[in-house]
């Protein structure tokens, strides 16, 4: 069982795209801190906000198991999660608090430059290099499609290249990464962006208030954004 905690903790990435908008994002909403040694801890010093730095697919989990009340991550990492606990008979435990327009991106189906494409027939029997088995596997049922994910925690896309798999199933903000390993997206099958990722249960030891705070003042600095 998780200690009772008076203060909120919120999970951001500790790196990469989303991490540095979503410190700001918390800034503009009059947050300040002081950081921990390491830095992956910020200390919430206008309001009883506390910052945790961590690697993005962490996140719904932290949030689960009640280390953490909030997280900013991006939409693919949470509806993995939701799948996950589908595919094990647990019922839904997060969603998305607040959608949040950035760190748009695409998860989808590339292959290499070379070939045609003439629909999702044509993966079947593939091996296909994801970080997203759960939400691979949605999209192959919708299809009628049999084909054998290949699950890699990062560089999916050289896998093809390695002979490892056929095609690859990831994530395309510019395009830049696919380009630079001759593959080319062909079909999207989930469309990304950061959300404020939450439980769907009303938090304890008074922390609902102080969360239903910072989601106002969210929304006031979203507001001013558009
Ligand atoms: C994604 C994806 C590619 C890259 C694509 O990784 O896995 O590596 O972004 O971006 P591009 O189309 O702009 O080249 P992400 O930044 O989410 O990091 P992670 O895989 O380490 O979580
Ligand atoms: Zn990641
Ligand atoms: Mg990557």
């Amino acid at each position: 069982p998780v200690q009772p905690r008076e203060r909120l903790r919120v999970a951001i990435q500790k790196s990469g795209r989303l991490g540095e908008p979503a410190r700001e994002l918390l800034a503009s909403c009059g947050l300040t801190w002081r950081e921990s040694r390491d830095k992956l801890f910020l200390y919430g010093e206008s309001l009883p906000v506390d910052i945790l730095l961590v690697r993005d697919d962490d996140i719904p989990g932290l949030i689960a198991d009640g280390v953490c009340d909030l997280g900013i991550v991006g939409r693919n990492v949470l509806v993995e999660h939701g799948l996950e606990r589908e595919a094990q008979g647990r019922p839904a435990d997060l969603n998305e608090w607040r959608q949040l327009g950035w760190g748009t991106c695409r998860l989808d189906i590339a292959i290499p430059e070379s070939e045609e494409w003439t629909g999702p027939q044509q993966l079947e029997g593939l091996r296909i290099a994801t970080s997203y088995p759960q939400t691979l596997g949605r999209w192959l049922r919708d299809n009628g499609v049999d084909a054998e994910p290949v699950v890699l925690n990062g560089s999916v896309e050289i896998a093809p290249r390695l002979g490892q798999a056929d095609v690859v199933c990831d994530l395309v903000s510019t395009g830049g990464t696919l380009r630079a390993n001759q593959l080319r997206p062909v079909t999207t099958i989930l469309h990304s962006e950061a959300v404020i990722a939450g439980p769907r249960a009303t938090l304890d030891d008074g922390r609902q208030e102080i969360a239903d705070l910072l989601v106002r003042r969210l929304d006031g600095a979203l507001q001013l954004k558009e």
